[in-house]
C-alpha cells in the first residue's frame, strides 16, 4: 500500500520547510522531501538560503568586515594590534560550521513536530499523487491530500559567460572560495554582487562589478542609493555603470571579460568572474506533464494571491512564484499555504515586505521610494536624519548614511521607510511593524526611543516630517 500524508512539501528552503512545520503544528501528517546536495557530497535541508545564500553570505560578510575594521579602524580607537592576518580556511571552515548547524537544526525540527523528512526528489503527478525517489533507491508514489510546491531558485547563466565552477562561477562557488582571489570580476551590481563583491574586496581582492543599468541600484531610494555608491566607491569597488558584458574567455589561469560601456567595448582580466545577474525559478523535474500545473512565460508557477494553483489543493510558495526573491517572503507564503490547508483565514501584506542589502553601509526599506509616491500623483511630505548626528552612530564610529521617511500629506500615513547606515535592516523592523499595524507618522514620533541608540534616528526621522526633528536642524 502507497504512503499518504496530509501534506507533502516539495522543498526544504525556508519556504517550505516552514510550511511543513506550520502544517504540522496544525496537526496535519506531513512530509518534506528535499534532494539539495553540497560540493562535499552531503545532503542537507535548508535549501539555498541556509546551504548557498542568506547565511554563508552573513557568515562572511560579518567576518569580512571584522578583518577590514581590525585593519582600518581600530587603531582610531586606540587598539593597537600588531599586523592583522587573515586565515582564510578558518574564516570559510566558520562559515560552514554555522550551515552545519544551521541546516542539521532543521532535520531536529522536522522530530520535534513529526514531519517526516525524505531526502531524494519529489515530482507532482496528477491526481495530486507525489513521486518520491530516494537518493539511492527506487521511486514510490505518495498520495497527498494537499501539496506545497517550494522548489526554489537557481542563478541564471548566460549564454556567453557560461559557468564552468573554477574561473566563472555563481554565486555559490563565490561563497567557498579557498584563496582571496587576486582580480575579481563580477557581473551585476544587485544584490549579490555588491554582498559578495564587499567580502572580497574586504579580504583584500581588486573588486570590478559590470552593471547594465545606468541607475545604481535602481530599485532602491534615488538618495539612499546615491548614499550607498558614493561610500562604496570609497571603499574601493570600481563599479561600472551602463556597462553590458558581450563575452567571457578563460585564458591560462585567468578570464578575459568583453564588455561595452557607453557603445565603446572594453576589456578587462580578472582571476575569477562572479556572474549574479538574477535567478530563475527553479522547476526542473518538477511536475510531471500532466500535473495541471501552469507556469508563466518566466517559468515561475502561475498562482493566485494565495498561493493557491491551478489543481486544487496544490499550492507553491516562495522562489518558485512570483514576487521578490527573498527568504522571508518565501516563509510567510509557506505559514499562509499550511494555514490556508487547515482551515484557517491567513494572507500575506505584499506591500509590507522589507528588504535588505547587508553591505556596510547596510541598507534596508520597506513601501514605497520616494520617486514611485511622486509617480503615484499623492501629496507627501519627508523627514530625514542623518547617522553622523546620531550619539550612538559615531560611539560606533559608524556615522555614514541616514533614515529617511515619506510621508502622506493629507492623512499622514507612512508611505516607505529607507535606512542606509549602521544596522539598517535591524531598524527596519520598526518601521514594518508600524506599516503592517497602519500606524501613521505622528504614531512613531509619540513611540519612546531609548537612548542612546541608532532607533533614535528613525524617531527623529519621523520628526523630521513635520519639521519637528530635535537634534538636527529642520529643513
Ligand atoms: P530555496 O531556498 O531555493 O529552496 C528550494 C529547495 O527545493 C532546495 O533545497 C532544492 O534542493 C529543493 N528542490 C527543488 N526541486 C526539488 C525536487 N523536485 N525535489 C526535491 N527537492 C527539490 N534572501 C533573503 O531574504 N535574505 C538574504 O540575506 C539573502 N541572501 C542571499 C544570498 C545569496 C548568495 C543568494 C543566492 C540568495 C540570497 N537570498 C536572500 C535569497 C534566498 O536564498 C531565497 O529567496 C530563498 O532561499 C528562497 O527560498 P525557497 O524555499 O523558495 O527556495
Ligand atoms: P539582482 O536582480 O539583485 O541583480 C542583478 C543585476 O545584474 C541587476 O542590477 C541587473 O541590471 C544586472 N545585469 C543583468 N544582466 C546583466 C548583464 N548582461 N551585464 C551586466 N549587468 C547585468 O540579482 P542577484 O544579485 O543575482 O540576486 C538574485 C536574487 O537573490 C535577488 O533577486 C535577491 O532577491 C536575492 N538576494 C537577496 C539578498 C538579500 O536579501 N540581502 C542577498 C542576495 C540575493
Amino acid at each position: 500500500m502507497s504512503k499518504s500524508y496530509d501534506v507533502v512539501v516539495i522543498g526544504a528552503g525556508p519556504a517550505g520547510y516552514i510550511a511543513a512545520i506550520r502544517a504540522a503544528q496544525h496537526g496535519l501528517r506531513v512530509a518534506c522531501i528535499d534532494k539539495w546536495q553540497n560540493f562535499d557530497g552531503s545532503y542537507a535541508f535548508g535549501g539555498t538560503c541556509l546551504n548557498a545564500g542568506c547565511i554563508p553570505s552573513k557568515a562572511l560578510l560579518e567576518s569580512s568586515e571584522l578583518y577590514h575594521r581590525a585593519e582600518h579602524e581600530f587603531k582610531k580607537h586606540g587598539i593597537k594590534t600588531g599586523g592583522v592576518e587573515l586565515d582564510i580556511a578558518a574564516m570559510q571552515k566558520r562559515r560552514a560550521s554555522i550551515v552545519r548547524q544551521l541546516t542539521g537544526g532543521i532535520a531536529g525540527l522536522f522530530k520535534a513536530n513529526k514531519v517526516d523528512g525524505l531526502v531524494g526528489s519529489g515530482k507532482l503527478l496528477a491526481g495530486k499523487k507525489v513521486e518520491f525517489t530516494p537518493v539511492d533507491g527506487e521511486p514510490e508514489i505518495i498520495d497527498a491530500a494537499n501539496v506545497i510546491l517550494a522548489s526554489g531558485s537557481t542563478p541564471i547563466e548566460l549564454p556567453f559567460a557560461k559557468f564552468d565552477g573554477e574561473h566563472i562561477v555563481d554565486s555559490w562557488h563565490a561563497l567557498e572560495f579557498d584563496a582571496v582571489p587576486e582580480r575579481l570580476g563580477v557581473i551585476g551590481a544587485g544584490v549579490i554582487g555588491l554582498e559578495l563583491g564587499s567580502v572580497w574586496s574586504r579580504l583584500g581582492s581588486k573588486v570590478t562589478i559590470i552593471e547594465a543599468m545606468h541607475d545604481f541600484l535602481f530599485m532602491a531610494d534615488r538618495e539612499v542609493a546615491a548614499v550607498a555608491g558614493k561610500d562604496f566607491k570609497k571603499q574601493g569597488l570600481d563599479i561600472l555603470l551602463g556597462a553590458k558584458l558581450t563575452g567571457a574567455a578563460v585564458g591560462k589561469g585567468s578570464v578575459t571579460v568583453e564588455f561595452e560601456k557607453e557603445g565603446i567595448p572594453d576589456s578587462l582580466d580578472v582571476d575569477k568572474l562572479v556572474v549574479a545577474v538574477g535567478r530563475r525559478p527553479y522547476t526542473d523535474g518538477l511536475l510531471a506533464e500532466d500535473s495541471g500545473i501552469q507556469l508563466d512565460d518566466r517559468g515561475f508557477i502561475e498562482v493566485d494571491d494565495e498561493c493557491r494553483t491551478r489543481v486544487k489543493g496544490v499550492y507553491a510558495v516562495g522562489d518558485c512564484v512570483r514576487g521578490p526573491m527573498l527568504a522571508h517572503k518565501g516563509s510567510e507564503e509557506g505559514v499562509m499555504a499550511a494555514d490556508l490547508i487547515a482551515g484557517e483565514i491567513a494572507e500575506v501584506n505584499y506591500d509590507v515586505i522589507p528588504s535588505v542589502i547587508y553591505t556596510a553601509p547596510e541598507i534596508a526599506w520597506v513601501g514605497m521610494t520616494e520617486q514611485e509616491v511622486r509617480e503615484s500623483g499623492r501629496d507627501y511630505k519627508t523627514g530625514s536624519f542623518p547617522f553622523a548626528a546620531s550619539g550612538r552612530a559615531k560611539a560606533m564610529e559608524q556615522t555614514t548614511g541616514m533614515a529617511k521617511i515619506i510621508s502622506a500629506a493629507d492623512d499622514d500615513e507612512i508611505l516607505g521607510v529607507h535606512i542606509v547606515g549602521p544596522m539598517a535592516g535591524e531598524l527596519i523592523g520598526e518601521a514594518v511593524l508600524a506599516m503592517e499595524f497602519d500606524a501613521s507618522t505622528e504614531d512613531i514620533q509619540r513611540t519612546i526611543h531609548a537612548h542612546p541608540t541608532l532607533s533614535e534616528a528613525v524617531h527623529e526621522a519621523s520628526l523630521a516630517v513635520d519639521k519637528r526633528a530635535l537634534n538636527f536642524p529642520n529643513k
